[in-house]
């Protein structure tokens, strides 16, 4: 079934049947004051953690309750509706309504009763506060009087679970204030306060542009006896006034509106982790709420967009531009920006940044962004030890040249984390290259950047140590030692077992280098030297006719052998032996064919098959997971990124558009049902074949899948790629277009791009035409751009 559209030209998915199959959420703000808003109003909001910063109480996996809730309601009548479909949940047939997720905003629109609301949720451009903005439109033709109830759950505490858990504590420490035209909360109150009497861990709810009629601080009141569709104080009219002390804690607060026939008012309800004088002074901003929220809005929309029109596509396909234009950035910036911090799944217990998930979701944006994208991989690099492995998890308290690593018991006491991953710092050289590629600024190579724990060093060196600590970590064949895992979480091959994907990251890491060093001619042959040993022993070692071996565990059983009865085809050694540039034409078109044929399903491509049931060694931690799921058969989203950048790589357009068709959120609009999450944004998997629910998707938003994807759609498919000294564009497209237009902002020029498809082919273009003159198919150096470009690429 269809549950809403993409409306491109506002860069909005819209919702037009809110009974969705899961709570399809959007993101607001940043991880400096988040929010999570879903099509029914659910969703928390946070102050720096999802977990230890929680400011909105939310129940996970239950009812996606409580929300962010605007209740309605005809003084006349008694009868009640909700702003958003949920939580009232009027049939359907008299309650009309759309959810508009937005960039960085949502708004509900909607009918009932002869009346129309709007009720736009944002947090305002970095601001550590949301707004909701209730406007209420009476088309009933007769004057009306509309009581609206805004109602936010706090937490009692910031700490998310000693809120839902610890409660003979923290059912104790909070109570509500009213002051005029707010609820305050207080936490602690008497603990470490300051002169203005506040302890910084104060938090409200308030209403701007209408007067208070009633209000409530304590949860029990508002409800009484009832549950969110139908509270007591919205069956009542009124709230009753009083406030929290001890128990739980709320804003509740009354608006009784009169709306001529044909009349609008507007308020705005704000709320955040504030202190009196602060929320006091925020209010004052919001009195003429129509203007504010409207300059608000527009700044908002002014930021994204203008951060997503770096590039632009019309291709044939409106799923395939949706996707590059829109969502898949948007998603990219939130993967981005907040990393695993907080969604409908994880709490953000992860107290810090992941270095492989980091490094990778920072390729996502650098076509858009790329000086964000730097000062976030300047982070990362800080966050190198000085022998050059990644410290598996940077904390978010990060102090560069002063941290402990997995050596030290502080360390792995405060992460978890006693152990390094084989592939952590490789992620790095694809990350610098494409950033230096889409800018062109080579001076970065020598930018002075602190290690973790010690020592200060350029890009070059932090990235020679990273070819370092693979080379002195060796397995018993002279490929990369598996260490904790690769970039397989439930890959545990052993300190001296060897994978077949690190190695081809670390074949790959050895070529980029060379383009680094051009001034170390003695560094550059032993690259060149170690590149060449390393891959002869790839091919002597892991590849078997029609595929390359996932690798060696510890004991030299190899994994992913055609011999196996479980686990024997990989698609990662595959993709990444053609992304790496280490597997040979002729192995390229093989391995890539074995994949499609063992591996490809309607949904994508399986990360391995057949599952593990009986015959897992001892380091497969997948076998936890049912066949099919996650790292155990399931089609893992990420790698479809690295197929479709692979089988583009090879001028297979076709194959590339495939493996994007089948595994893209959009694809499954009309068949949402069978996806059950958002169709317009990636999750971490998808059931593969061996499930009884193949197709269906899980772990939105926050997933790696969103820049590999993107990757593999403007790298590979628009084939789109910047180097150093200018750009090669290289489309890998289904024959049957005709052709498509880009427009790409490279290095401050514009660049108009058509593809002349008329040859219908799907690779390997034969010319340019550059600003009117004829070129060979080869990288156009930067110097021959002018302000504005027309090119022209003739397939
Ligand atoms: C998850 C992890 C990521 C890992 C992947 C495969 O997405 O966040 O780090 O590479 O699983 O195991």
């Amino acid at each position: 079934m269809q549950y809403g559209y993409f409306d491109e030209q506002h860069r909005e998915y819209v919702i037009t049947n809110p009974n969705t199959p899961a709570p399809w959420a959007n993101y607001l703000g940043s991880p400096e004051y988040g929010a999570i808003i879903t099509v029914n109003a659910g969703g928390y909001s946070f102050v720096r953690s999802g977990a230890a910063g929680r400011i909105l109480r939310y129940t996970f996996n239950q009812f996606d309750e409580p929300g962010r809730y605007l209740y309605l309601r005809d003084e006349e009548t008694g009868d009640f509706w909700s702003a958003s479909w949920a939580p009232v949940k009027k049939p359907l047939a008299e309650y009309k309504t759309e959810c508009h997720h937005g960039t960085a905003y949502t708004e509900f629109i909607s009918e009932y009763a002869g009346i129309r609301s709007r009720a736009l949720y944002y947090v305002p451009l970095g601001s550590t506060h949301e707004v909701w903005s209730l406007q209420v439109e009476n088309l009933s033709g007769r004057p009306r009087k509309i009581s609206v109830f805004a109602y936010a759950e706090f937490t009692t505490e910031s700490f998310y679970t000693q809120d839902l858990v610890n409660m003979q504590y923290t059912q104790f420490i909070t109570r509500t204030e009213f002051l005029g035209d707010y609820i305050l909360q207080h936490i602690n109150e008497y603990c470490h306060r300051n002169p203005d009497g506040s302890n910084g861990s104060e938090r409200f709810l308030g209403a701007a542009g209408a007067k208070v009629a009633s209000y409530t601080g304590r949860r029990e009141q508002f409800l009484g006896r009832k549950r969110f569709d139908a509270p007591q104080a919205v069956l009542d009219g009124a709230c009753d006034n009083s406030l929290n002390y001890n128990g739980n804690p709320c804003g509740a607060l009354q608006l009784r509106l009169e709306l001529a026939a044909g009349g609008k008012k507007h308020a705005a309800f704000l709320l955040g982790q504030k202190t009196a004088a602060e929320a006091r002074e925020l209010l004052d901003r919001y009195q003429d709420p129509e203007k504010t929220v409207a300059e608000e809005k527009e700044a908002l929309i002014r930021y994204w967009h203008g951060e997503l029109e770096n590039l632009k596509v019309q291709t044939p396909d409106d799923r395939f531009n949706v996707m590059v234009n829109t969502w898949n950035a948007f998603q990219c910036f939130t993967t981005f920006v907040w990393s695993r911090a907080a969604s409908l799944i994880y709490c953000g217990e992860r107290n810090g940044y992941g270095y492989r998930d980091t490094v990778q979701d920072i390729q996502g944006i650098i076509h858009l962004d790329p000086e964000l994208a730097r000062k976030q991989l300047t982070f990362m690099l800080s966050a190198q030890v000085h022998h050059g492995a990644g410290l598996p998890l940077v904390k978010y308290s990060h102090n560069p040249g002063h941290e402990d690593t997995p050596e030290q018991e502080s360390y792995v006491k405060e992460t978890g984390h006693p152990h390094y991953r084989a592939d952590d710092a490789l992620w790095l050289f694809p990350t610098v290259y494409k950033y230096i590629a889409e800018t062109g600024n080579l001076a970065y190579l020598d930018e002075e950047i602190p290690f973790a724990d010690r020592d200060v060093g350029t890009v070059r060196e932090h990235l020679k140590r990273a070819i370092d600590f693979s080379m002195h970590h060796l397995g018993t064949h002279g490929m990369p030692a598996g260490l904790h895992a690769d970039w397989n979480d439930c890959l545990r091959l052993g300190a001296t077992g060897e994978s077949t994907f690190v190695a081809f990251q670390l074949y790959y890491a050895l070529n980029i280098m060379q383009a680094f060093c051009r001034e170390e001619p003695e560094y550059v042959a032993y690259l060149q030297a170690e590149a060449k040993k390393l891959l002869q022993i790839i091919n002597d070692t892991c590849f078997e006719d029609d595929r390359f071996i996932r690798g060696y565990t510890e004991a030299g059983q190899i994994i992913g052998s055609k011999k196996d009865r479980e686990a024997s085809m990989w698609l990662n050694p595959q993709s990444w032996a053609v992304i790496s540039g280490g597997a040979t034409p002729e192995q390229a078109e093989i391995i890539m064919e074995t994949a499609h044929e063992k591996l490809n399903t309607p949904y994508g491509l399986e990360v391995m098959n057949p599952a593990y049931r009986f015959e897992a060694f001892d380091g497969a931690a997948m076998i936890l997971f049912n066949p099919g799921t996650k790292e155990n058969g399931g089609v893992f989203c990420q790698i479809q990124g690295w197929a479709i950048l692979a089988e583009a790589l090879l001028g297979h357009g076709g194959r590339a558009f495939e493996y994007f068709a089948e595994s893209s959120p959009a694809s499954f609009n009309e068949d949402a049902d069978r996806r059950v999450i958002e169709p317009y944004v990636h999750g971490q998997f998808i059931e593969g074949h061996d499930s009884p629910f193949a197709g269906r998707s899980h772990v939105h938003w926050l997933t790696g899948t969103a820049s590999t994807v993107m990757v593999g759609c403007v790298e590979g498919i628009l084939g789109l790629r910047p180097t150093p000294e200018g750009i090669l564009v290289k489309p890998a497209i289904p024959k049957e277009w005709d052709g498509f237009t880009m427009e790409k902002n490279f290095r401050g020029r514009k660049l108009r791009i058509t593809v002349d498809n008329t040859a219908h082919k799907e690779g390997n273009p034969v010319r340019y035409i550059l600003n009117g003159a004829e070129r060979p198919v080869e990288v156009i150096p930067a110097a021959d751009l002018l302000e504005e470009n027309e090119l022209t690429v003739i397939m």
